[in-house]
This record gives C-alpha cells, structure tokens and sequence, in this order.
C-alpha cells in the first residue's frame, strides 16, 4: 500500500526520492509524488497519476531542486486516483504524505469546514495538513504543531511532514503502520521500511508504536505516545542489493518461484537436526494445548488452511481457521487452552494486526508464522517463528507460502510428537520425507515449458475453476487466487466433492477446470469428479504425478506431470504448478505480473 519515503541530504533530494519510491513499488499503488524544499526555504511538489516513469517525466520538464524533500506513493483510500488527490498534500506551509487511514477525518473535515476551510481534495490526509496550519496560524512552532494535531489523529497511520521556510526540519509519526528512520553521514532518511532506504543506508531504528520523530541532519529526537523523549535502538540491517534486484528473471516473481528450492530449504536448516525438530516455541506445550485458532488473510489464509489437514490428521489438534476480516469482528468465544496462530507474510496486515490484538489475552497464547522480524504482528506475539522466505518483493506471494507451509508442516509434526501421536521413528521418516523437499522443488521446476503450452491454452478463458480435495483443497484455492490476481481471469476454488453443489452448471468447453489431484487416498474420488466434468463436455487440466497420470489421462484435455512425492510435502510442491500456471497466464495476456492492477503487497488498511 502507500509508500512514504523523506530525506534531508546535502544533495539535490528529487532524483533520490524517485528513487527511494521505485523500491516501494512493490507495495502497489495508483499515483506518486514528492514534495521539496529548496535552498531558499521554498516549499514546492509535483505529483502524478499512474506509474512513477509519469512523476519522472514531470520532473524532466518541471525540476524540482532542493535538499530535503518527502515522497508518497498513493493506493487510493479516500478519493480516486487523481493528481489533486495524490500525495504530498500541503496546506499553506505544511506538506505531508500519509499511509493508512484517519479514521476520524470526517469529524475533523466538519470541524474545519466550520471554520471556513474550503478542501481541494477527498483525501482523509489534507485534514492532516489543514489541521498543522491551523495550529502554526494559532502561533505554534512547527513540532507544538505537529504534536497537537497528532493528539486528534483517530486511525491507524503513518506520517511525515516538511514545512516552508524550514530546509532542516522532517517530522515522522507512527501508529498503526510501521515507518523506519534512516541515519547517514550528516543526513538523514524516513520509509515505509528498510528496502526504501537501503542505497543510502543501513542505519535504520524502527519507530515504535505511538512514537512520533523531530528529525534535522544532526539525527532524530524520539517521543513517545505520551511526548517524552525516548531511546530507540539503531539496527545495521542486512539489505544487499541482489536481494531486491530482479537477478536476471524477468520479474521478481519468477525470481521467488525459482528461489524456493532455496529458502525452503532454509526453514528445513534451520528448524531439523538430523531426526529432531528444533524450534524455541518459548514455553508453548503441545501436549498441553486443547484447540488452535489460526486467522490470516489472502494466501497466508491458505497456508494456515493446509494446516488445519495437518495438525488435525498428524496431531489429532481441533483447528478453527478464520479469515482475519471476519474474525476480527465476530467476537469469537475462545475454549480453554487454545493458542491462537496468525500468518502474515508482511507482518502489517491491518485485519491479522487487529485480530492479533483482540485474541491476546483471551487465547492461552499467541504465536505467529512470519517473515519479517521487526513488523507489527511479530513483536506484538508471545512467539513469533520465522519463516525464513526473505524479502518477497512480487505482490503475488509465492514463496512466502511455501515457506510458510514448510514451517507449518514442522509445526504440525512437532506437535504430533508432544502429542504422543507420532513415536520417534514415525517422526524420523516424516522428517525424511520433509528434507527431499527442496529437491523435488527443484524437480518441480521442470515443468515450466509444459506449464507455457498449458498457460496459451488458458490465455482466452474468461472462468476457470480449480478442484482439489483434502489436503488439495486449500491449493484448489491458492491456484484460482494467483490466476484471478496476475492474469485477470476469473477463476474460482472449490473442495471436488462440492462440484455437483453449484459449480458443474458452469462447465462446458469454455471454462477450463484445474485438478489438483496426485496420487494419494482420495485421487479416485477426485478422478470421478473429473469425468463428471468430462462428461459435460468440460475440460480438464490434470496436475498430477508420474503414478497417477497413467491412470487417470484418458480424455484429459492438459496433463502437467509432477514428480512423485510423499503425502505430507504434496500441497508444497503443487504450489509450484499453481504458481507457473498463473504466472505464464499472465504473461501470455501482457498483465504487469509484478503489480497487479489494484492490488497491493502489504495491506495495512481494514
Ligand atoms: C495481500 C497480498 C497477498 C497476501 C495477503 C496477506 O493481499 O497481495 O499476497 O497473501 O495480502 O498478506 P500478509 O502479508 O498478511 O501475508
């Protein structure tokens, strides 16, 4: 989502903040702008719809010099995404960029409107602006502004300003959304996180909640909820380049495919020793846990939904799994002995955050499966474990689930063993079974130019569905997601037993049907689902393996082959298929695979 990134330097500041803006594009947005103040204490901004090539086009013709500046990249909240509307907002002196949303900005727009304040945008964040210049004209000094208009800040938000007639003065404020200070040799930087900053430094203190920022090229005085000044630590991050360059891949998706073999393989290094599982759950006992809640959003949803097949079948764990939106809201009894579990890849997800918040307290404990360490969601759990996927820069998530399904499957055979429902030997083979992951991945790989025959046929449906079963079920729904995410195509999930319900009235030769089906105790159950497909004139594209595809081929429009693999590591290694198959779609029909339209990477609104 919004991006926000502000630097006083002591070099011209447009170029860099294009720049800095360029390593959010990631989080997904629809317009972008800078604001600067130049050398004369003059407060300028340019600001443009579309893609950042359009900002910079602007500056071309229509520089904008000076060494401390702000910059913005906007998904639109409040208002369509026009040039009034984008980031910086400025309000006579003031100017400020904004991520998340003020919750409370209609009573404060009344509020201003009563005044006699007229508005040129639809934005939550110009009341922001019009509020600070209310309090500069009631003879405040910029930081006594700020300070009193964060006090009547409802929301969750991140914040940074830059007035007139002040070349060395930044402010940042965080509450809800994170935001990073940057510190350099005599300059200094604000982002949305490290990845922003990382050219200019890896110097980086991470605001914490409630904190707000005074920030001159000297450094940063911190205050915190309650305006007293506050120690927060400088952390050397690791943020090498390589890790967020598309590496020779035509796009980072196609990098965080191909790199899965890899991290997977790095949950395994650092979770098994040789027949054990290693993993500091801080004090959690499985044998003592009754009933797991776990609540996510979007593809960490169907990481977790995997899960439940798991914990329930190897653990013998009654699992509820919740989608973060509606359990947030539901007010949800918690039985006695439950350990809530949340997944997020961002660690910033708004609805995870808050169903977070609501569960502490009422569940026994709280754990998370996470991939960035210094997020909201990871420091607000009792144990936070790692995923290890590294940074996923493709707004499609690919391989932060196979990462966080890895680290599940752990989990669930963990809690197996502490159950007393798998004996050591049991647990051994698992864990065999688990560490020839990586390879097959690898093995997996392989099926990319099929995958391309596959994906022109696929070009020009406008619905697809996707079946699954069991343990499949969940990738059912992973592959219909990706597909309808990168590629536009309408494409649904559904359990195979649930075709007759509803979805087979929509089959006929137009509508490609996906089984997700290898060769386990349910592919013959799944195979009389797919010849009822068949015998409506529908056509199937079976993802299966070597065993089964013998078996079930016969009038199967598509078959993509997998290799053949063990139970528990089949919903893994199937991510790859459903991945490929969305991604080469995509290509096929010229969609920007990276930044899907209206789609963003870290959704840190409700
Ligand atoms: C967005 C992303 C998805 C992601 C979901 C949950 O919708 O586009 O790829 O699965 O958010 O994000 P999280 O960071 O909480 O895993």
């Amino acid at each position: 989502m919004c991006g926000i990134v502000g630097v006083l330097g002591n070099h011209e500041v447009a170029p860099i903040l294009v720049e800095s803006l360029r390593r959010l594009e990631y989080r997904g947005y629809d317009s972008a702008g800078i604001a600067t103040v130049n050398d004369a204490g003059q407060l300028h901004r340019r600001r443009a719809v579309g893609k950042l090539a359009n900002l910079s086009d602007l500056l071309v013709h229509d520089s904008l010099p000076g060494k401390s500046g702000i910059g913005h990249t906007r998904w639109a909240t409040h208002g369509a995404p026009t040039t009034d509307n984008a980031h910086p907002h400025r309000a006579g002196p003031v100017s400020v960029v904004h991520n998340g949303i003020i919750e409370n900005f209609r009573e404060l727009r009344e509020e201003l409107a009563a005044k006699g304040i007229k508005f040129v945008t639809e934005t939550d964040t110009e009341t922001v602006a019009l509020l600070t210049q209310q309090h500069l004209r009631q003879g405040m000094d910029p930081r006594t502004a700020v300070e009193a208009t964060l006090k009547r800040l409802e929301g969750a938000f991140a914040l940074c300003f830059l007035f007139d007639g002040e070349t060395d003065l930044m402010f940042a404020a965080r509450k809800g959304s994170p935001l990073a200070i940057g510190h350099g040799d005599g300059e200094m930087f604000v982002g949305s996180d490290a990845i922003a900053l990382a050219p200019m430094t890896d110097r980086i203190t991470y605001l914490e909640e409630g904190d707000y920022a005074v920030i001159t090229r000297a450094g940063a005085q911190i205050f915190d909820a309650a305006g007293a000044p506050v120690e927060r630590a400088v952390k050397t991050v690791q943020m090498d380049a390589a890790r967020i360059e598309k590496a020779g891949y035509k796009h980072f998706m196609a990098k965080e495919i191909a790199q899965q073999p890899t991290v997977v393989g790095e949950v395994l290094n650092d979770y098994v020793r040789g027949d054990k599982i290693v993993m500091d759950l801080g004090g959690i006992d499985f044998a003592k846990v009754e009933r797991l809640s776990i609540v996510a959003c979007g593809t960490a949803y169907y990481a977790g939904l995997t899960a439940k097949y798991w914990f329930e079948h190897y653990a013998r764990l009654p699992v509820d799994i919740d989608v973060a939106s509606e359990f947030r809201y539901r007010e949800a009894p918690f039985a006695p002995g439950t350990l809530g579990v949340f997944v997020s890849q961002s660690g910033e997800t708004a609805d995870t955050l808050a169903a977070l918040r609501y569960t502490k307290g009422k569940a026994d404990k709280v754990l998370s499966l996470i991939n960035v360490p210094e997020s909201s969601i990871a420091r607000e759990s009792d144990v936070a474990v790692e995923i290890h996927a590294g940074i996923e820069v493709s707004v499609a998530s690919t391989k932060a689930f196979t990462c966080q399904l890895a680290t599940f499957a752990i989990l669930a055979l963990k809690a197996a063993h502490d159950r007393g429902q798998l004996d050591d030997a049991s647990l051994a083979a698992h864990l065999a079974d688990l560490r020839a992951l990586p390879g097959l991945l690898s093995h997996a790989l392989a099926i990319d130019t099929a995958v391309q025959g596959v994906a022109r046929k696929l070009e020009s449906a406008r619905d697809v569905l996707f079946l699954g079963r069991g343990q499949m079920f969940p990738l059912a729904l992973e592959g219909a997601l990706k597909l309808k995410e990168i590629s536009y195509i309408h494409a649904e999930g559904y359990a195979s037993g649930e075709l007759k319900h509803g979805p087979i009235a929509l089959i006929d030769k137009d509508t490609p049907t996906v089984v997700m089906a290898p060769h386990d105790g349910l592919f013959d159950k799944t195979v009389s689902n797919m010849q009822e497909v068949m015998a409506r004139g529908g056509r199937v594209i079976l993802v299966s393996d070597v065993k089964a595809a013998d078996k079930a081929a016969e009038g199967v429009w598509q078959t993509i082959t997998m290799p053949d693999a063990p139970e528990l590591i089949q919903p893994i290694l199937y991510a790859v298929p459903a991945q490929l198959l969305a991604y080469h779609t995509a290509i096929a029909k010229g969609t920007d695979v990276d930044q899907p339209r209206n789609l963003a990477k870290s959704v840190t609104v409700e």
